[in-house]
C-alpha cells in the first residue's frame, strides 16, 4: 500500500506517551519574491522523545522540520515562478489550491512531477487577498502524501486588503493554522487512512499558541482529509469570519460555531483585547454532528475508527499574553464590495450528481459524480470561454461531500433552494454538499482556454478522489480550431500561451521585462506597450486580426504569435 520506504534509523524498545503539557504552535517559514523555489522530501519528525516518525515536508532545510511546509506570500498582480523539486521517491505533483492560473499550471493528477526532476509553474497572480494552499495531487496518492505531511499554505495580498484596518503581522497577529489530523501504529509511524486520533494544528500536536491580548486574525484551513471541524472557542465567546475560501466578505459576520470542511479556508477575527492573563481553546464541537457528515460518522470497521469521531476536542490552548506596541482593538464594520455573479448572467446550468452507487468489482457503494470513476481520458464538460455558468450538485446519497473546484472561485447561490448563511456568500471554491441536498453554485470561466489541459472537480475528501470521486472539464475558445499550448521562444527566454492566442495572450519571459513591441511579418508595427517591470503580462488582442506576428521584449530574441480568431 505504502510507496513511502519506511526505515527506522533507531529501534527503540521503550513506549512514549504524549508528553502531557503542550507545544508551542510552529508559524511556519514564509516564502516570497518572484521566484519561490518548494523541495519536495522525506525526512522524519521526534514527536515522542527520540522515536522517529517517517514524514515528507517541503523545504526542511529551511524551516527545520520535514513535515508540512513554508507559508507562500503572493500580492495580486505580481508574477510568480514556481521552482519545484522532487526529491521524493516516488512521483508527486503540487496543485495551487484555489489559484485561478492556466490549466496547464495547475499542479492536477494531470502535471506529475517524477521523482529528482523539477517542474517549473509560473503565472500571474489574479486571486483576491485570501487564504490558499499547496498540496500533492496525484492521483491516488493524495491521501498518502497529505498525511505523511506535504502541502503549505499560501496567502494572496492586494490593494483592497491592505486599505483595512485588519491584523496582518504574520505570526503575530495573523495567524495560520492548518488544521489536521493523524493516526499512528505501535512504531510512530503515520498510518494511511481517512481520520486520525490525534489534532496537529500546523504539524504540531498539543499546539498552543501565546497570544497579544488585541484582536488577532487566524488563517483557518481544514487540511484534513476527511474530518470537518465544528468551530468555536471553549468560553463559547463568538468570532468574525471576515473571509471565505478566496477573498473577503462584505463585512464581517459574527458566529460562535462554523462548520469547515477538508479543503476549505476562513479568516475569522477574535477579540482578545480583555483576556490578558486568560487561557482558553479552539475547539471542535464536533459532538453534534450528524452520522452523515464527515468527522460525525462513527463507523466501527477499518479504516474508519477513531478516536476522535462524533466528540468535542481542543484544537489548540490560547494563552493571552501582553498586546503588541500597535494593536488591532476594533472589528471592522464593513470589509471589501463583493461583486458576486448575477444568476441572469449564466449562459447554462449544468446539473451534477453525487451519488452512492454500486460498481461491478467495488465491495459496497461507492460514492461518484455523475454516476461514474474518474477516468482520466474523459472530459465531462466543455467549458466555452468567457461564460458564466450555474453548477447545480445533486447530492442523492446518504453521506454529505465538500465539493471542489478548480480554476475559478465562486459564488453560492442556494442550499435546497434557499440562499446559503451570510458567511458563505463570498467567493468560495470548496462547499458541502450535504447528504440529500442539492447545492447550486455560479462562477466566470474568464480566461485560459485550452482544449488539451483539463481542470478537475471532486470531493475533497482524500481517500474519495483517490477512489474516483473528480471529474474533469476544459475550458475551450469557441473560436480556435487548432490545439492550444504554450510555446516557447528558441533560447527558452520567451514563452506565450495560449497558442494560438485568439482574445488575449499572455507573455512571460525568463527576466524581467519592461517593453513588448508586436510587429507584423513585414516588420509594421502593430502594438507597442510599456508596462511596469513584470515577468509576465497578458495583453488583449483584440484589434489584431488572425495572422502571425513578431514579438520582441526589450532587446531580447523576438518570438512568434500567432493569432487565430
Ligand atoms: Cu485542494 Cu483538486 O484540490
Ligand atoms: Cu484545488
Ligand atoms: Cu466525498
Amino acid at each position: 500500500m505504502s510507496s513511502f520506504t519506511i526505515f527506522l534509523l533507531c529501534c527503540c524498545t521503550s513506549t512514549f506517551m504524549f508528553a502531557q503539557g503542550y507545544n508551542a504552535l510552529w508559524i511556519p517559514d514564509t516564502l516570497s519574491g518572484n521566484t519561490i523555489t518548494l523541495t519536495a522530501k522525506q525526512g522524519s519528525m521526534m514527536w515522542w522523545g527520540s522515536t522517529m516518525t517517517m514524514t515528507a515536508g517541503f523545504n526542511a532545510e529551511q524551516t527545520g522540520r520535514a513535515f508540512w511546509g513554508p507559508t507562500i506570500i503572493l500580492r495580486k498582480g505580481d508574477s510568480v515562478h514556481m521552482v519545484v523539486k522532487n526529491e521524493l521517491e516516488d512521483t508527486t505533483t503540487v496543485h495551487w489550491h484555489g489559484m485561478h492560473l492556466p490549466a496547464v499550471m495547475d499542479g492536477g493528477p494531470h502535471q506529475p512531477i517524477p521523482p529528482g526532476t523539477t517542474w517549473s509553474p509560473y503565472w500571474k497572480v489574479d486571486n483576491h487577498a485570501a487564504t490558499y494552499w499547496y498540496h500533492p495531487h496525484l492521483h491516488m496518492m493524495a491521501q498518502e502524501q497529505l498525511l505523511m505531511g506535504l502541502g503549505g499554505m499560501m496567502i494572496v495580498r492586494d490593494d483592497e486588503e491592505a486599505a483595512l484596518a485588519l491584523p496582518r503581522t504574520y505570526g503575530v497577529d495573523d495567524i495560520p493554522l492548518a488544521l489536521s489530523d493523524r493516526a499512528v501504529d505501535a512504531s510512530k509511524q503515520i498510518k494511511v487512512k481517512p481520520y486520525g486520533d490525534s489534532m496537529q494544528v500546523n504539524g504540531v500536536f498539543r499546539a498552543e499558541w501565546n497570544a497579544p491580548s488585541q484582536v488577532v486574525r487566524f488563517r483557518i484551513l481544514n487540511a484534513s482529509t476527511e474530518r470537518s471541524y465544528n468551530l468555536g472557542f471553549s468560553d463559547q465567546r463568538s468570532f468574525h469570519v471576515i473571509a471565505s475560501d478566496g477573498g473577503l466578505l462584505a463585512k464581517p459576520v459574527t458566529l460562535d460555531r462554523y462548520l469547515l470542511s477538508s479543503g476549505e479556508r476562513i479568516e475569522i477575527l477574535v477579540d482578545l483585547s480583555k483576556d490578558a492573563g486568560k487561557d482558553l481553546f479552539l475547539k471542535a464541537f464536533n459532538s453534534v454532528l450528524a452520522q452523515n457528515v464527515p468527522g460525525g460518522d462513527r463507523i466501527p470497521v477499518e479504516p474508519f475508527v477513531n478516536a476522535l469521531a462524533r466528540i468535542d476536542f481542543n484544537i489548540m490552548h490560547i494563552v493571552v499574553g501582553a498586546p503588541t506596541s500597535d494593536p488591532i482593538t476594533a472589528i471592522p464594520a464593513a470589509l471589501v464590495t463583493v461583486q458576486a455573479l448575477k444568476e441572469s448572467d449564466a449562459v447554462r446550468t449544468r446539473a451534477l450528481t453525487i451519488s452512492d452507487t454500486n460498481i461491478a468489482g467495488n465491495a459496497g457503494v461507492s460514492f461518484l459524480i455523475n454516476h461514474r470513476l474518474f477516468d482520466e481520458n474523459f472530459i465531462d464538460y466543455n467549458v466555452p470561454l468567457g461564460s458564466t455558468e450555474i453548477w447545480s450538485i445533486a447530492n442523492s446519497g446518504n453521506f454529505s461531500h465538500p465539493f471542489h473546484i478548480h480554476d475559478v472561485e465562486f459564488n453560492v447561490l442556494s442550499r435546497k433552494g434557499v440562499a446559503p448563511p451570510e458567511a458563505e456568500r463570498g467567493w468560495k471554491d470548496v462547499v458541502l454538499v450535504n447528504a440529500k441536498e442539492t447545492v447550486r453554485f455560479i462562477a466566470r470561466f474568464a480566461d485560459f482556454a485550452d482544449a488539451q489541459h483539463p481542470y478537475m472537480f471532486h470531493c475533497h475528501i482524500a481517500l474519495h478522489e483517490d477512489e474516483g470521486m473528480m471529474g474533469q472539464f476544459v475550458v475551450v475558445d469557441t473560436i480556435a480550431t487548432t490545439s492550444v499550448s504554450e510555446q516557447r521562444s528558441a533560447d527558452g527566454t520567451t514563452s506565450m500561451y495560449p497558442v494560438p492566442a485568439s482574445s488575449h495572450v499572455t507573455i512571460t519571459s525568463t527576466t524581467p521585462f519592461t517593453h513588448v513591441t508586436i510587429r507584423s511579418m513585414l516588420g509594421e508595427m502593430v502594438a507597442d506597450h510599456t508596462v511596469a517591470s513584470t515577468m509576465s503580462e497578458t495583453f488583449r488582442l483584440a484589434s489584431l486580426p488572425s495572422a502571425t506576428y513578431v514579438v520582441q521584449l526589450d532587446g531580447q530574441r523576438p518570438s512568434l504569435l500567432v493569432v487565430n480568431k
